[in-house]
């Protein structure tokens, strides 16, 4: 059966360049980036190449970039590292629970910490952070694109309402890098958070951008690497295949709309699935974008499906080749309705019935138009199968 991915928000294939980049450092370079003899020499200037690429995907200098081994630890660190009790944090109800746990946990620790909330759309607003700054508001975590809905953040001008009330900027870019042009000059972040599995770079392998000056508290113990930031031997590979793909995440932004394989070339697929399927499919709609169209990174496509539940749909899309997925999370045996979806105001059953479709560089126009014939007799079928809406048996 032809296998068609479409959960690239959840992970994204290591490119091939990718994979031929970090080879040798599994076989003939296998030093330890911190041995000073010829083979350590190897591995610590791979580190550092892959350092200056990462640091040119974000616009920031070489040394403010810190290997992690991935995006929730790079959030983590953000976090913990900044925030003691009595400190305030300002932070939103609907970040990835990379954050959201977090911040959680640092608020058992006694850390103030406020959720904003978001428009229907999906959207932070300014208006809503300004009011929820106090003077002892040490840091705003806010994402720069929703994984579920795809939603892009403001976050510049969020970046300043938090810098004139004297706190500093996070925010978790993990859906945003390789999909939007990132500055972290222009957008005004002391810290970003990046995943290299979200960049088509292998699962395990991130970054922190830690703006100069920022001192943060390591959450670790050992070794000075990282600049004694973040301690324990490098992943020289995952840090390679980080540092290649944060090159070839550079050179697709830039591409020409006309290349079949740009960021225009993907939102105009992501746009014909998503309007093929509205054409065919009655009760379905866009969470986030939809009839009042807010900017959305180019592969993400969030939809619900009236009178359907997504896991449901998952599977049996599944078992017709096409991988997407629910926005439902499983929290201690049950299934909890997306967290993100709730926030924006859907109902239960309307957050239940939604689902996320998130193209990948190597979706091709055949995929879509597959998707496109999977996608309307599943979710008829399974609508067919629900039990109809009963109206009251008797009426008093
Ligand atoms: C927005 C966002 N933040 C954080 C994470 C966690 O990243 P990682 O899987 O690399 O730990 C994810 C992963 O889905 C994400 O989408």
């Amino acid at each position: 059966m032809r296998r068609i991915y479409m959960d690239a928000n959840a992970t994204t294939p290591v490119l091939p360049e990718v994979q031929q980049a970090m080879q040798p450092f599994w076989s003939e370079q296998f030093g330890n980036a911190s041995s000073i003899h010829q083979r350590g020499q190897h591995a610590r200037a791979a580190v550092d190449h892959a350092r200056e690429s990462v640091a040119r995907l974000l616009g920031c200098r070489a040394a403010e970039i810190v290997f992690t081994s991935g995006g929730t630890e790079s959030d983590n660190m953000a976090l913990f590292g900044l925030l003691h009790p009595g400190d305030h944090l300002v932070t939103t109800a609907i970040e990835h629970h990379a954050v959201l746990h977090a911040a959680e946990e640092l608020a058992e620790r006694g850390v103030d910490v406020t959720f904003l909330p978001c428009t229907p759309q999906g959207v932070v607003e300014v208006g809503a952070l300004v009011a929820a700054l106090r003077p002892t508001t040490k840091l705003v975590s806010v994402m720069m694109a929703n994984n579920e809905t795809g939603v892009i953040q403001p976050i510049r001008e969020l970046a300043n309402a938090a810098h004139a009330a004297g706190a500093l900027f996070h925010t978790d870019a993990i859906q945003a890098a390789g999909k939007l042009a990132l500055d972290v000059k222009e957008l005004g972040c002391d810290l970003l958070s990046i995943s290299g599995h979200k960049m088509y770079a292998p699962q395990g392998t991130g970054a922190l951008f830690v703006r100069r000056n920022v001192r943060l508290k390591s959450m670790f113990f050992g070794g000075l690497h990282e600049r004694g930031r973040r301690p324990g031997t490098e992943n020289v590979a995952g840090i390679v295949g980080l540092g290649r793909a944060a090159e070839l995440a550079r050179a697709w932004l830039a591409a020409n709309p006309e290349n079949p394989d740009s960021p225009a070339s993907l939102t105009a697929l992501r746009d014909r699935l998503e309007r093929g399927i509205l054409a065919a499919v009655a009760g379905a709609g866009v969470n986030g974008g939809g009839g009042d169209p807010v900017a959305r990174v180019a592969n993400t496509a969030n939809l619900y499906f009236d009178d359907v539940e997504a896991e449901a749909l998952v599977i049996a899309l599944d078992l017709k080749g096409l991988a997407v997925s629910g926005g439902s999370a499983c929290q201690s045996g049950a299934t909890e309705p997306s967290h993100v979806l709730r926030a924006m105001g859907l109902s239960e059953a309307r957050a239940r019935a939604s689902l996320r479709f998130s193209l990948s560089r190597l979706t091709t126009g055949d995929e879509v138009d597959a998707a496109l014939e999977i996608v309307p007799p599943a979710v008829a079928r399974l609508r067919e199968l629900a039990p109809k809406k009963q109206p009251p048996a008797f009426s008093r």
